[in-house]
């Protein structure tokens, strides 16, 4: 196994995914914990994470001495390097400009973990993100690479087997990266290719069996793919001992709720309750335009509706979610200060402390597209697994502003002509999400011979592998245009649709 030790970076599962990309087993384990993971997994080799803190700040995250104690070949990565640098007696200073984004490094000399894939003399490309910098190598290293930011961009002690860089090689950015951590991990830590999708579901019934034992589950439907998925491999693991809860709070796309109770109930036979809440969450939301308040609230009000399930249910110690790595780590730190919240979302940010039952969430190691893979290895029909993620908050935080069942029936209604051509055009499955928005603002138009004062439709529409960063997706003129011409005639409240063209970052796929 690959331990990876992580310091609070916003990209460290990325390591971890492309570990298992390269077939091998790894965990990713908070520093703080590093020593008590070592001891336990006795890894072949050791990552360290980037991390928003500085070594050059008192108190700042170390990895654990025990591992440079041991000869286990280590890569750090970012902070990662630049802590292992300075705990093995180099230097690490503020750096005077801050290297940010796509760079250029030289390649000065060869060395095992470039092996196959870059030689000195060559020039490629990487993402950068850091202030400091390495100012004077430990014993033993040498400067394999450079950047005209980072003299020390990568580093190597071949004999003690630990390797330094500066760049992200986790992020599809830097366009060698994951050959680059599969070169340590399979060339350098001597791991061969043994991790999959089964073996994954294999491990994860047998968790879900362990930690629940013949207790009664309750799992959260949300309509979307996560909790779908979740769903149907813990009712693998322990049959109808699961109850699925669908709370529909109203604020889903057309057809959807029908098709998720179809699937459960018809297709797959797993117990379900479904339960309407429109009206208790339109009420809740009157008045409520903060986006963090609107967050809060819904997944409060989900997590309430559950408990009062639960109690009808009667004895159910465990509540299953389809929470994927990326809900946590844009909430959770690591380092519990200076990794910033951006978004609370809905399966973390509103979990109130005081609720009794344990959580199942099976998928919370994975990414997006991971969990497709996941789906169909456990069946699920394609039309299914395919699905657009759709988020927990649902339409609310598609609808700026004040939500009210009129501003969702009119999104809706926009939002089901936009799929539906977009899937009459073939680009649904190139496209990771699209969707309407429904602004607060209202514009003046014409329509016939009259004067029209309604609210304006954005439309947006994104390329992404994980959800973590996106690229507005290009669709042609024609095809905007077709789809505006018939939101603004067959929508009624809406004179006016705008193209979003904005990538993430800097902004987020969803408006709020
Ligand atoms: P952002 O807007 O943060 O979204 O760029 C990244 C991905 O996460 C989805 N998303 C959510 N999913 N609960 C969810 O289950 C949420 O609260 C939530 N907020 C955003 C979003 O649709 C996109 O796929």
């Amino acid at each position: 196994a690959i331990l990876i030790l992580d310091f609070g970076s916003q990209v460290s599962q990325l390591i971890a995914r492309r570990v298992r990309e390269a077939g091998v087993y790894c965990e990713l384990v908070p520093f703080s914990k590093g020593e008590e993971a070592l001891a336990r997994l006795n890894p072949r080799g050791v990552i360290l994470s980037g991390s928003p803190a500085s070594t050059t700040e008192i108190g700042s995250p170390r990895a654990p001495q025990a591992l440079f104690d041991s000869d286990v070949p280590v890569l750090g990565i970012c902070y990662g390097e630049q802590t292992m640098a300075a705990q093995l007696g180099g230097a690490v200073v503020a750096g005077d400009h801050r290297e940010f984004g796509r760079a250029f490094i030289d390649i000065a000399e060869d060395c095992l973990l470039f092996d196959g894939l870059w030689k000195a003399g060559e020039r490629h490309q990487v993402w950068m993100s850091h202030g400091d910098r390495i100012d004077r190598l430990p014993p033993g290293f040498r400067v394999v690479a450079t950047t005209s930011g980072a003299p020390f961009a990568a580093i190597a002690d071949d004999e003690r087997r630990r390797y330094g860089v500066q760049f992200h090689p986790e992020v599809v950015h830097t366009p060698d990266g994951a050959r680059l951590l599969a070169n340590f991990v399979r060339n350098v830590a001597g791991c061969t290719a043994t991790w999959s999708m089964a073996g994954y579901r294999a491990a994860k019934v047998a968790d879900i069996r362990a930690q629940v034992g013949d207790g009664k589950v309750i799992c959260g439907l949300s309509g979307g793919v996560d909790s779908a998925v979740a769903a149907v491999l813990i009712h693998e693991a322990i049959g109808d001992q699961l109850t699925c809860v669908f709370v529909d709070h109203g604020l889903m796309r057309t057809g959807e709720a029908e098709q998720v109770v179809g699937l459960f109930r018809e297709h797959y036979h797993i117990p379900l309750v479904h339960v309407d809440a429109e009206e208790l969450f339109l009420a809740g939301l009157a008045g409520v335009s903060d986006p963090e308040a609107k967050r809060k609230f819904i997944g409060k009000t989900f997590i309430d509706v559950f408990e009062a399930e639960a109690k009808k249910l009667g004895g159910a110690k465990f509540l299953a979610q389809g929470t994927l790595y990326p809900d946590v780590i844009e909430s959770v730190s690591y380092t519990g200060g200076p990794s910033v919240t951006i978004k609370s979302h809905h399966n973390v940010g509103g979990l109130p402390e005081r609720m009794d039952m344990a959580l199942v969430e099976p998928l919370r190691e994975l990414f997006k597209d991971e969990v497709r893979v996941l789906g169909r290895e456990l069946g699920l029909p394609e039309a299914f697994v395919g699905r657009h993620p759709f988020p927990g908050p649902g339409l609310a935080i598609r609808i700026p502003g004040e939500v009210t069942k009129e501003a969702c029936d009119t999104l809706r209604k926009a939002d089901s002509i936009y799929l539906d051509e977009i899937r009459k055009a073939g680009l649904y499955d190139a496209i990771w999400q699209a969707f309407a928005v429904l602004l607060p603002v209202r514009t003046v138009g014409v329509m016939g011979d009259g004067r029209t004062y309604d609210k304006v439709c954005a439309l947006r529409a994104v390329t992404s592998i994980d959800g973590m960063t996106a690229d507005i997706y290009p669709f042609d003129a024609a095809f905007l245009s077709a789809v505006a011409t018939r939101i603004v005639n067959e929508v009624p409240g809406i004179n006016r649709v705008v193209y979003d063209y904005t990538s993430k970052p800097p902004g987020t796929i969803e408006w709020e």
